[in-house]
């Protein structure tokens, strides 16, 4: 339907309105001849074509989710017990994670990065009575979450906080050397982004905070404040890889003079400003808002510290995962697992035994992306990749 042409009449007065009004009389109205003789094809208005094409998308959904037995469309119905708040963020690769992890029912493994807990719950499925799972989640909600769903779930333990403090916490369970798996899936979850009160979205009108843990650090509005123009634009080109990052953080520095940055609807507007092209499909506010939540959650440096710590928390054969979605996170964690691969670095002048090398991981695979049915119904996951590698017998000093 959406499109075709309408037959309306039309009274000789309104033919300049002819292709956004409709004829009060309707189409099936008996008119006068002289009208009728005027009566021609009309346009339905551009407002209706949106109204109807919004019409046909949701009628189209309704079918889907009817054809797919429930209310919720297939590729939201995950796993038996999820609640509308879990399944507001679906975990990306989930069949790729579960099978790289290649767990054994008693098995131990940690969720760096618990959000809504998919990957955690596929993790739990997977496992025995014996089994058990260490999450880890600095976002106050994430965790609260994790308690709701899991109350009952003795192998689960909810670890609040960064997950930097891991090598710590498996030392004091008694867990270091003895972990069998660990997924990293980094960066926000859905409800993180579509919350505006937590500012990340420059999608939504909201405060503009951006922290994980809005207990802890400092809040995006009062770093854009502080920081010089210098810093500003160093942050903008070095963690979101924005190439107008001096004319941005000079357009902030001007506009802040009035009055504090406060919204994030402000600031993706002022930067819309300054920014003198476009991308295709991308708001000229992405690399910007990238940029100030990497640094004010310090993402990279969590990371940094973590990765080794992960190393070290592995039992021999034990995998660790990493779940990156933009070039500075998936550098990080390639050249990191690089490295562990390769093994001790000695001069090169200095004569060295294959097994004073020690390697202490093995890369497995290659990095996994998304297929096009899982970027289709989880638009969030086409820029994920996954790294898999497998803790060695080598031990550390
Ligand atoms: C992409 S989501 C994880 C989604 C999860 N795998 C799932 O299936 O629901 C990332 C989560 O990790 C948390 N997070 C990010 N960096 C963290 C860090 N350094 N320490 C602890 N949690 C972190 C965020 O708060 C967010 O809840």
């Amino acid at each position: 339907m959406t499109g075709e042409p309408v037959r309306r009449t039309v009274d000789e007065r309104d033919r300049t309105a002819a292709c956004t009004r409709r004829s009060p009389l309707g189409a099936s109205a008996r008119l006068p001849a002289v009208w009728q003789r005027r009566a021609r094809w009309v346009w339905p208005s551009p407002a209706e074509l949106v109204t109807r094409a919004k019409t046909a998308r949701t009628e189209q959904a309704q079918r889907a989710s009817r054809r797919a037995g429930g209310l919720w469309p297939a590729s939201c119905r995950l796993h038996p017990g999820l609640t509308m708040d879990d399944s507001a963020h679906l975990p990306v690769l989930l069949d790729e994670v579960l099978e790289a992890l290649a767990l054994q029912p008693d098995g131990v493994c940690v969720d760096a990065t618990y959000g809504r807990g998919g990957h955690c719950a596929g993790i739990l499925a997977r496992l025995g009575p014996a089994g058990r799972v260490i999450a880890f989640d600095r976002d106050p909600q994430a965790v609260a979450a994790a308690r709701a769903r899991f109350a009952a779930e003795a192998r689960l333990t909810v670890v609040p906080g960064p997950f930097s403090m891991m090598g710590r916490h498996l030392q004091a369970q008694g867990l270091a050397g003895r972990v069998n798996g660990i997924v990293f899936d980094l960066g926000v979850s859905s409800p993180q982004l579509q919350d505006p009160g937590r500012g990340f979205a420059f999608q939504h009108d909201g405060p503009l905070d951006m922290r994980m843990d809005p207990g802890s650090g400092i809040c995006a509005a009062k770093w854009l404040d502080t920081a010089s123009e210098a810093e500003i634009a160093s942050v903008l080109f070095k963690l979101g890889e924005e190439r107008y990052a001096r004319r941005i953080a000079r357009a902030i520095v001007r506009d802040r003079a009035g009055q504090r940055i406060e919204t994030t609807r402000r600031l993706a507007q002022l930067v819309a400003r300054a920014v003198p092209t476009r991308e295709r499909g991308k708001h000229p506010a992405t690399r910007t808002f990238l940029a100030i939540r990497l640094l004010v959650n310090q993402e990279l440096q969590e990371l940094q510290a973590t990765l080794p710590q992960a190393v070290q928390a592995l039992a021999p054969g034990g995998r660790l995962l990493a779940i990156s979605f933009h070039s500075l996170e998936d550098r990080l964690v390639k050249r990191f697992l690089r490295e562990q691969a390769r093994g001790d670095v000695f001069p090169p002048d200095v004569p060295v035994r294959a097994q004073q090398i020690r390697p202490r991981l093995k890369l497995v695979g290659r990095p996994v992306r998304p297929g096009e049915a899982e970027v289709r119904r989880n638009p969030r996951a086409r820029s994920a990749i996954l790294r898999v590698a497998e803790r060695t017998e080598a031990q550390h000093d």
